[in-house]
Parts: structure tokens; C-alpha cells; sequence
């Protein structure tokens, strides 16, 4: 057994040697071992510009970029009040959009870092899987939005006590999704939209009262939307393809439901006169026949409404005149007056 496998089994605190790792004239208050998972990490990553001659805890570039805009954070985040602010540990890793190349970090790396909460690779060309080791980690976040990550989600994720963002949207992501999951106790969101998974969404799932945000549209899961989501009560946002859930009406916090591509059969609107908080409507191809229901026209703060490539008929009722705020998107337009109403 390694030195490593010992730590990791060990209940006791973990005690690494605190020979602090050396930079020229600096100096850094993180472990050596973290150090060298950060330089593995960055290798496995095809992160360049981490320039360890400069402490990772630092702050400064090209650890961290305070002048980074929204959707490109760059920043290594370490908390240092450990061992009365003698020792750092990373704490978070931020790496969006930064055309990284390379693999998810192993397991013999990510480890390595055993105070890493958050782990954000959203929109690069990563590929590789996810290790099931990850799964004896503390993550709070994990983000591999918009890359090209594939196999299943290992049921080892389901040991992550503390996990509340998952969003692994726009991967290749395949295999069904791992019952044990429904044991998260902590999952706030669970985005797992446009990839390839396949069979019914687990019936363990209807545990997860915690979600507030959960979205599964455009993969291939067969049978329909389980009717269990309606205890999902601190749910605000939805996002499926498969038949509409019956207990969708129930669900009286959401404001923002998309859902689209169903290829089922025609079906009338959705009975939604519950959701009064709804800010965005997106029922895109969805093969919905009759008239708008009224009600539409009285949610206070729906400001965008997409239901473009319908077989909507009867006209916008007038009561619509109040909807000062929608949008009408050009495919609204297009597909709705052109197409059904005329
Ligand atoms: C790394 O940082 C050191 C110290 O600031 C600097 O001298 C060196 O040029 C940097 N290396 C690269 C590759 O930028
Ligand atoms: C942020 O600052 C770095 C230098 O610290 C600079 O190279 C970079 O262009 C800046 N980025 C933005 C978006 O302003
Ligand atoms: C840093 O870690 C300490 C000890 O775990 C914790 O109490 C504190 O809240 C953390 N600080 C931050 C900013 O996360
Ligand atoms: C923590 O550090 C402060 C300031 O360096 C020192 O006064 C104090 O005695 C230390 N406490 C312990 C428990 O080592
Ligand atoms: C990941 O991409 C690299 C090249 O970019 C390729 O060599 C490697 O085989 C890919 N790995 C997987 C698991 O797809
Ligand atoms: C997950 O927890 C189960 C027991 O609850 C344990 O047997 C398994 O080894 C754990 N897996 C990981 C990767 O931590
Ligand atoms: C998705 O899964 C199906 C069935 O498992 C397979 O035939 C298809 O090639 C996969 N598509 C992609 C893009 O991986
Ligand atoms: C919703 O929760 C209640 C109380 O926990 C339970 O009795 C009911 O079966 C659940 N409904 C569904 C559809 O799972
Ligand atoms: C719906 O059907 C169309 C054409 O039959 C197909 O291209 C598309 O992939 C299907 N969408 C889903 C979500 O099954
Ligand atoms: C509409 O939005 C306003 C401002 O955000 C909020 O105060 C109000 O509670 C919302 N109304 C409903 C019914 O959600």
C-alpha cells in the first residue's frame, strides 16, 4: 500500500510534511504535495501559463485573474487559515474557457488536493472520463460543461456527501444514469442536458427535494418524465425533452422551464396555471395543439416565451397585450403565425 492509498484510507487528520515547497525568493504556505499535484494537474490539463516559480496562493496572475470577464475565470484559490495561517490548501480551481486540450485530471491527482471544493474546466476541448475515485473527494461544484468528455457517471459520485452543482451539459456523456445518485443529500442542481445517456431517469431520484435546478433535454432516455419530480417543491428551473410530467403543475417555484423535442404524440398545453413565477417558457417542438391558454397572459414576470414549431391554433389570446415584456422571438413568429395561424 502506498503512502497516498494510507492517507486516503486513514480517518485520522491528514498530516503531510510541511517542507515548504521553494520558489526562488518566494516561498508558499502549500504543501508539497499540492504543489506537485498542481504541476501534474496543469500537464494532464495542457495548462502552459502556470508559472510555479510564483506562489499558486498568491492571487496574482497567472494564478488568478481578478480582471478575468464572466465565463473565462482563471484563478487557483487557496485557503490559508490552516494550523493558525501557517498552511494553505487549494481550495477551488476556475478554469473556463481557456482552449485547454487535454484529459480530466485522474484520480492520482485530484487527490492529491484534499480540500478542493469546486473544480470548474466548463468550455474547453477536454476529453477522457471521470475517475470513480473522484468520488472520495469533498467537491462542493463540479463543472466539465462544453467539452468532450465521455463513459458513464461513475455511482462513486454518489459518496460526495457534500456535492450540490454537478453540470456536465454538452459532453458525450452515455450509459444510464447511476441510481445511487438519488443518495446525494446536498444536490442543488443536476445539469446533465445534450449528451447521450440512455434508459429512465432513476426512481431513486425522486429523493432529490434539495434540486433547485435540473435539466436532461436532448439525450436519449426512454419512458417518460416520472411523476415523482412533483415533490421536487424547491425546484426553480426544469429543463426536459420526453412527455410533459402531469405533476409539472405542482411545482409552484419554477421560473424557468424549457422543455423541447418531444416526439411523441400531439398534445395540448401544459397545465403550468401554477407556476406564477415563470420567467422564461420554452416549449420548443413539442407537438402541442390548441390554443394558448389564457392564463399565459396574467404570469406577472414571463419575459421570454419560445414556443415556436408547434401546431398552435386560435391566435394569441388578447389578453396577451399585457405580456408587456415577451420577447417574440423570430421563431415564434416564423413557425407560429406562418406555419399554424394563417
Ligand atoms: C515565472 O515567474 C518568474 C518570477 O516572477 C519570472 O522571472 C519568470 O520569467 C516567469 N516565467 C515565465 C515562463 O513566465
Ligand atoms: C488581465 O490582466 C492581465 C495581466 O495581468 C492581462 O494580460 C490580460 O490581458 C487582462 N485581461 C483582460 C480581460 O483584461
Ligand atoms: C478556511 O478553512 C477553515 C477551516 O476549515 C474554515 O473554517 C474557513 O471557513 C475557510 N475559509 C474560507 C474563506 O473558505
Ligand atoms: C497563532 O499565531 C499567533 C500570531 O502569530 C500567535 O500569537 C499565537 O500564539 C498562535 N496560536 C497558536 C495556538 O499557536
Ligand atoms: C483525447 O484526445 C487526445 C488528442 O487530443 C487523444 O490522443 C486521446 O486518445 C483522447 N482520449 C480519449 C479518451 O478520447
Ligand atoms: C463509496 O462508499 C461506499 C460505501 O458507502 C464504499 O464502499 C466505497 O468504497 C466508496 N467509494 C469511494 C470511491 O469512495
Ligand atoms: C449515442 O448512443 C447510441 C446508443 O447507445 C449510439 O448508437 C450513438 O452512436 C451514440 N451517439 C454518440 C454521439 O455518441
Ligand atoms: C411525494 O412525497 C410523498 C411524501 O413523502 C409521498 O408519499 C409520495 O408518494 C411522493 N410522490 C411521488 C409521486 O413520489
Ligand atoms: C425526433 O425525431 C426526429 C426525426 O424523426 C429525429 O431527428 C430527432 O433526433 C428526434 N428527437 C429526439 C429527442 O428523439
Ligand atoms: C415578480 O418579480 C418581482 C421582482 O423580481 C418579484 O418581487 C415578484 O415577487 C415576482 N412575482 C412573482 C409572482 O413571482
Amino acid at each position: 500500500m502506498t503512502f497516498l492509498e494510507l492517507l486516503l484510507l486513514s480517518s485520522l487528520p491528514i498530516a503531510f510534511s510541511f517542507s515548504h515547497f521553494a520558489f526562488g525568493a518566494t516561498t508558499t504556505l502549500l504543501p508539497d504535495i499540492e504543489v506537485q499535484a498542481l504541476q501534474d494537474i496543469a500537464k494532464t490539463l495542457g495548462k502552459k501559463d502556470w508559472n510555479f516559480s510564483i506562489d499558486p496562493c498568491s492571487k496574482q496572475p497567472p494564478w488568478f485573474f481578478s480582471n478575468a470577464s464572466k465565463g473565462h475565470e482563471n484563478a487557483v484559490t487557496c485557503n490559508c487559515t490552516f494550523a493558525n495561517s501557517t498552511v494553505c490548501h487549494v481550495v477551488s480551481i476556475l478554469l473556463k474557457a481557456q482552449r485547454l486540450p487535454g484529459t480530466v485530471p485522474p484520480e492520482s491527482e485530484l487527490v492529491r488536493l484534499p480540500y478542493l471544493q469546486v473544480i470548474d474546466l466548463t468550455r474547453n476541448y477536454l476529453n477522457g472520463t471521470i475517475p470513480p475515485e473522484w468520488g472520495s473527494m469533498k467537491l462542493v461544484s463540479i463543472s466539465l460543461l462544453g467539452n468532450r468528455v465521455s463513459g458513464s457517471i461513475p455511482k462513486e459520485l454518489a459518496n460526495i456527501t457534500t456535492l450540490k452543482s454537478l453540470s456536465i451539459e454538452y459532453n458525450q456523456f452515455s450509459g444510464n444514469l447511476p441510481p445511487k445518485l438519488g443518495n446525494l443529500p446536498q444536490i442543488e442542481r443536476m445539469l446533465m442536458s445534450s449528451n447521450n445517456f440512455t434508459g429512465e431517469i432513476p426512481a431513486t431520484f425522486a429523493k432529490l427535494t434539495t434540486l433547485k435546478d435540473f435539466r436532461i433535454a436532448d439525450n436519449h432516455f426512454s419512458g417518460s418524465i416520472p411523476d415523482f419530480i412533483q415533490n421536487w417543491t424547491n425546484l426553480e428551473k426544469l429543463g426536459l425533452s420526453g412527455p410533459i410530467p402531469t405533476g409539472s403543475s405542482f411545482l409552484a417555484k419554477v421560473n424557468d422551464l424549457r422543455i423541447s423535442d418531444l416526439n411523441g404524440t400531439d398534445m395540448s398545453f401544459p397545465l403550468i396555471s401554477s407556476m406564477t413565477k415563470l420567467k422564461t417558457l420554452i416549449l420548443m417542438s413539442c407537438n402541442i395543439i390548441g390554443p394558448l391558454p389564457e392564463y399565459l397572459g396574467q404570469l406577472p414576470n414571463l419575459s421570454t416565451l419560445d414556443i415556436s414549431f408547434n401546431k398552435l391554433s386560435g391566435g394569441i389570446p388578447s389578453n396577451f397585450r399585457s405580456l408587456r415584456q415577451v420577447e417574440y422571438h423570430e421563431g415564434m413568429d416564423n413557425c407560429y403565425f406562418s406555419l399554424h395561424l394563417v
